[in-house]
């Protein structure tokens, strides 16, 4: 068990079965993109981790940016999502593939989607490494999922609570 600030938490996901979802991901990508040189863009702060070892698992031509977006505040998802740090390239004609690290409310997801809509991409797809279906409440489709959890908080593999555990190579879990 471990603690950070207040809270206590329990081992969830191995940092094997992370990686295997992420190169599982790859491959399936890769598959879909067949000529383009895709643009991954990260979503930082939480995303830099999944997007160091995704790129390392896809075997083709790609490119890499980050993009910085926030909207929560210690443990809850809020409606306010701002854009801390945008694209500063052209995007059109391209194809995107966003790459989360977990997808919650999905709040996120429609500021990223308007975002990228404006700059006129080819084809935007999303990717995220975990998604939440019980807090989602948006119908953006997500094209590619590594693993589903269900709703609770999780640290560890570059996600935080409140500023720390980002550094963890594994998943864990709020104990209840
Ligand atoms: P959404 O906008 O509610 O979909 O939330 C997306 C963002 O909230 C993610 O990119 C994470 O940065 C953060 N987030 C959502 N759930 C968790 C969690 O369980 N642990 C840590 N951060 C989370
Ligand atoms: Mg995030």
């Amino acid at each position: 068990m471990i603690q950070l600030h207040d809270k206590h938490f329990v081992p969830f996901i191995k940092a094997k079965e992370i990686d295997s979802a992420i190169a599982k991901m790859a491959q399936e990508i890769a598959e879909d993109i067949d000529e383009e040189v895709p643009l991954f863009v990260g979503v930082l702060n939480g995303a830099f981790m999944v997007v160091s070892d995704f790129m390392k698992h896809y075997p083709k031509n790609c490119e890499v940016s980050f993009v910085k977006m926030a909207s929560y505040e210690g443990m809850t998802s809020t409606d306010d999502v701002k854009e801390l740090i945008g694209i500063n390239q052209d995007l059109l004609g391209r194809t995107v593939v966003v790459i989360e690290d977990i997808v919650d409310t999905g709040n996120t997801l429609v500021a990223l989607k308007s975002m990228f809509e404006a700059q006129n991409v080819k084809d935007l797809k999303i990717a995220t490494l975990f998604f939440k279906p019980e807090a989602y409440r948006q119908n953006i489709k997500i094209d590619y999922i590594g693993i589903e959890i269900p709703n609770k908080f999780i640290v560890g593999y570059g996600l935080d609570y409140d500023g720390l555990g980002r550094n963890i190579p594994e998943i864990y879990q709020l104990k209840d």
